[in-house]
């Protein structure tokens, strides 16, 4: 079993994907995964959209220039009415909640030997108008999941990282 820096690491955006189906199994293992992250108050304020029917699939699709023909399409939505917030500073959790939510599921498809990407650039309102179940939602990520193509690889910005003294310090 991978320790989970060594699987941060391996994660990277796969942008290619082989028709190789993806088994239920494994699709409901991320969905669990994504059960598991912590959210603010506990408010859970999230829903995932599995994209099974072809219709739908087409639909989601001409959204983005970035799903890379994936089997498996995921769309995550968060719900800032019913999201947690801070008393204090009045900030809203729901984006921060739904990070958190999509990076259990990034990591999980990995640790389950699939590749998947944070698509966030998409047209949400041809998405919203599409379909009302996500009526209410704010729409933050297209995940496009699948087992990776023989030829599939990290893009040069998956190794340009900054260094650790760039991003943290004790203060
Ligand atoms: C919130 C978010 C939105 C993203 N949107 C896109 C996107 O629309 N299209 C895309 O190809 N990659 C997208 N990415 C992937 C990033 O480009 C990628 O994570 C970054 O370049 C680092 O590479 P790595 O994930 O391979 O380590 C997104 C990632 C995040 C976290």
């Amino acid at each position: 079993m991978n320790d989970f820096v060594t699987l941060a690491h391996e994660r990277y955006s796969c942008r290619q994907f082989s028709d190789r189906p993806v088994e239920r199994i494994k699709i409901d293992k991320i969905i669990e995964a994504a059960i598991a992250a912590p959210t603010a108050c506990d408010n859970q304020a999230w829903y995932v959209w599995e994209v099974s029917d072809p219709i739908s699939q087409k639909v989601v699709r001409a959204s983005t220039p970035y799903h890379f023909n994936a089997p498996v399409l995921l769309i995550l939505g968060v719900k800032p009415d019913e999201a947690g917030e801070s008393r204090l500073s009045k900030v809203n959790f729901a984006d921060i909640d739904g990070g958190i939510v999509g990076a259990h599921m990034l990591l999980a498809a990995q640790d389950l030997g699939l590749g998947a990407l944070w698509v966030g650039d998409f047209n949400a309102d041809a998405i919203q108008e599409a379909f009302t179940e996500t009526d209410g939602f704010r729409l933050v990520g297209i995940f496009p999941i699948g087992y990776a193509a023989d030829d599939a690889h990290p893009s040069r910005h998956h190794f340009e990282r900054k260094a650790a003294s760039e991003l943290c310090m004790q203060i």
